[in-house]
C-alpha cells in the first residue's frame, strides 16, 4: 500500500469515526430533550406557584394553577422517563408520593397560605425523587 493511499484510508476513517459520534450524541440529546423539558417545567410552575403563594405577591389563583401543572408534568412522566430507563419501582413510588403532595396543595384550593404549605412538602418530594432516582 502506498503511503498516500494509507494517508487517505486514515483520514477516511478519522472522518467516519466523527461522523458517527456526532451522530450518536445528536441522538442522545434528543432522547434526553423531554425528559429534560418536563423538569425545566417542574422548576419553572415550582417556582411560580412559590412566588404567587408568598404573602406579599398572593395571587391565589395564579398559585393553584401553577400546581395544577405540576400535577400534569407527573402524571405524563412515566413513559417520558421511561425512554432513558427510569421505569422502576422507586421512580414510580416517588412520583405517587409527589402526586400525594401536590394533590394536598390543590385541595388547599385557592389559599395562598395554604398552597404555602403543601409546597414545602412538595419540594421534599421533588428532593426525595432526585435524591433515589437520579
Ligand atoms: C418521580 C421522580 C421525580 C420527581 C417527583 C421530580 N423529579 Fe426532577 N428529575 C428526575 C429525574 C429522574 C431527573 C434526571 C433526568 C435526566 O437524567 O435527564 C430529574 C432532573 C431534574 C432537573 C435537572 C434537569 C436537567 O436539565 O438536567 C431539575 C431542574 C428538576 N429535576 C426539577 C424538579 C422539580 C422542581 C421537581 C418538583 C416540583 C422535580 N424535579 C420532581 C426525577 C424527578
Amino acid at each position: 500500500m502506498s503511503a498516500t493511499r494509507a494517508l487517505i484510508l486514515l483520514v477516511a476513517g478519522i472522518f467516519l469515526g466523527s461522523l458517527t459520534s456526532f451522530i450518536a450524541a445528536g441522538a442522545m440529546q434528543q432522547r434526553h430533550a423531554v425528559p429534560k423539558g418536563t423538569m425545566a417545567l417542574m422548576q419553572y410552575h415550582y417556582t411560580q406557584a412559590r412566588r404567587d403563594a408568598s404573602s406579599n405577591t398572593c395571587d391565589a389563583p395564579a398559585a393553584l394553577h401553577h400546581v395544577g401543572r405540576l400535577r400534569m408534568l407527573a402524571e405524563d412522566a412515566n413513559p417520558i422517563f421511561a425512554a432513558i430507563g427510569y421505569a422502576d419501582a422507586t421512580f414510580e413510588r416517588r412520583r405517587e408520593a409527589f402526586l400525594a403532595e401536590v394533590d394536598k396543595g390543590i385541595a388547599a384550593g385557592a389559599d395562598c397560605a395554604g398552597i404555602g404549605t403543601a409546597l414545602k412538602q412538595i419540594n421534599d418530594a421533588c428532593a426525595a425523587c432526585h435524591h433515589e432516582t437520579r
